[in-house]
């Protein structure tokens, strides 16, 4: 028997960079993100005599999977499970499969294994495995705050139906994982109390933009948030730059045709991929601008997305 999951990818607009000690895999800061219909993970689980995990086709050996697997194990009958896991995008290159993966992977076996999960209970499964993953059990517009660190939907995908166009500069995994990465910051930037001081009082404001679909206002915060969290990064010691340089010439162009009049911002996560969020009557114009920025290699396009879901069991 098998049961297979489909789970979309999500993008932060109020970023995730930091835990708070202790166990649960609890974010130090809450954070917003918006669901991506076209970047999805489809994972497929199947009674098995061992564990046995296949990425993309190949088969691996994942420590992150391992260890969440042995986490829930420790609350839920969960038996060996044959896992095959597939992204129609780069994985680990700062494009949230980790979001997508644990979310469709919790999704998969809360079914399977008829461990009957509210959302709620699916989300801090995933949380788990990865935070952002909490949020891609939801679609649209999602929340991820204390006190319960659940995922919440704030606006349904057609709520506000905006666009996102992502610029891929570079295919390859990034040389420093997010969770070893902002367990650098916590621990070596100067700017780290100040982050998670402001956060909850950005959460509340930024929030409110989404609820007024305030596009201007979005913009603002939503590009702040980013490049707060980029500045944590590079004074982290060593430092993290995710960045190419094309990634710098990207966030400039969306800057100017946001200047220019066009409803556009720009975000990036722990990669150098630039994700610009727009309206949806200025997506061809964003695809074309980026399109033209040298270095960028392929864009994608993606509208707003459901929570993650059983295809087929
Ligand atoms: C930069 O959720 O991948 O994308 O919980 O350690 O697995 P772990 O981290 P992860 O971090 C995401 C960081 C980010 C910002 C965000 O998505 O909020």
């Amino acid at each position: 028997m098998q049961t297979t999951a489909i789970a979309h990818s999500n993008i932060a607009l109020l970023k995730y960079w930091g835990k708070q000690d202790g166990p649960g895999n609890r974010p130090a800061t809450p954070s917003l993100s918006i669901t991506l219909d076209a970047l999805t993970t489809t994972t497929t689980v199947e009674d098995a005599h061992a564990d046995a995990l296949r990425l993309n086709g190949c088969a691996i050996r994942d420590a992150k999977i391992e260890r969440t697997l042995a986490e829930w194990r420790r609350d839920c009958a969960i038996g060996p499970l044959a896992i095959s896991s597939r992204n129609n995008f780069p994985t680990a290159a700062g494009l949230a499969s980790s979001a997508s993966g644990f979310a469709a992977l919790a999704t998969a076996i809360d079914a399977h294994c008829g461990l009957r999960l509210s959302a709620g209970e699916r989300s801090a499964m995933a949380r788990r495995g990865s935070a952002s993953a909490a949020r891609s059990i939801h679609g649209g517009f999602v929340a991820l705050a204390a006190p319960n660190w659940r995922g919440a939907q704030v606006l349904a995908p057609d709520a506000w139906p905006l666009a996102v166009v992502v610029a891929i500069t570079a295919s390859e995994p990034k040389a420093v994982s997010s969770t070893a990465g902002m367990e650098r910051s916590k621990a070596t930037s100067p700017y780290f109390g100040a982050w998670t001081e402001a956060a909850s009082a950005d959460f509340e404001i930024l929030k409110a933009a989404i609820t007024h679909r305030d596009f201007d206002a979005l913009a603002e915060l939503a590009e702040a948030s980013c490049l707060k969290m980029h500045a944590l990064m590079l004074s982290s010691r060593p430092p993290l730059i995710y960045w190419h340089g094309a990634t710098v010439e990207c966030l400039r162009t969306l800057r100017e045709l946001r200047a220019g009049g066009c409803r556009v911002f720009g975000t990036v996560d722990a990669g150098p991929q630039v994700k610009a969020v727009c309206e949806r009557q200025d997506v061809e114009q964003v695809e074309a601008a980026l399109q033209d920025v040298p270095g960028v290699e392929s864009t994608l396009r993606s509208g707003l997305g459901g929570g993650a879901r059983v295809t087929d069991s």
